[in-house]
């Protein structure tokens, strides 16, 4: 057990520090803005999992941006990616032409964010860049384009930062792997 707070209820570890993610995202946010210089990308985030590290990463950029978010089926109560992926938000502005950066919380097995990436080409934006806080270190993954990696993690279950698991533990401010007691609980 980690802390005793409510929240963490079932965090088996963590894995990574709120200090050791803001720093890395201040990196991440000092590339883009060189990258970004002259233009005005629109931040796409994939909602629920990366609201937090949206408005983070946001707020750590200076160029002038734009963000908008689009909602996709995830795993449910599940901890495997099915590969059916429906949107259940679609943006709320047309990216022709447009500077796009894919904010993402979590790759695994690519299958989400190939198909959004898929659906999002076919919309003739200028370019598509892919931001990603966490990869799973997985062979079996499929190829996909992830530009940025906040961090490479080994292939386990992990929640917080945005994560959940069932819905919960978005709200805890570091990433960790949930206890697999849980989800044999379900
Ligand atoms: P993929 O299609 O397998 O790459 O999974 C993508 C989505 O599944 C992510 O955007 C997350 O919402 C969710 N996901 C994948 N792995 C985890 C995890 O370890 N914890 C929580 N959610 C995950």
């Amino acid at each position: 057990m980690t802390t005793t707070e409510p929240r963490a209820t079932g965090v088996a570890r963590i894995l990574i520090d709120e200090d050791v993610i803001r720093l890395r995202i201040a990196e991440i946010a000092r590339e883009l803005d060189e990258e970004y210089a002259d233009s005005v990308p629109l931040l796409v985030g994939v909602l629920n999992g990366a609201i937090t590290f949206m408005t983070d990463l946001m707020r750590a950029m200076t160029v002038p941006l734009e963000v908008d978010f689009m909602a996709v089926s995830s795993y449910g109560a599940a901890t495997q990616s099915s590969g059916v992926v429906r949107i259940l938000k679609d943006l709320d502005q047309e990216i022709e032409g447009r500077r796009v950066i894919v904010v993402e919380d979590i790759v695994d097995s690519g299958l989400t964010l190939q198909y959004l990436l898929d659906n999002l080409e076919r919309r003739n934006p200028a370019d598509i860049a892919v931001v990603a806080l966490l990869k799973k270190d997985k062979p079996d993954a499929i190829q996909v384009q992830v530009d940025k990696v906040g961090f490479t993690i080994p292939d386990e279950f992990v929640i917080g930062f945005g994560l959940d698991y069932a819905g919960k533990y978005r709200n805890l401010p570091y990433v960790a792997v949930l206890d697999p007691s849980v989800y044999a609980e379900n």
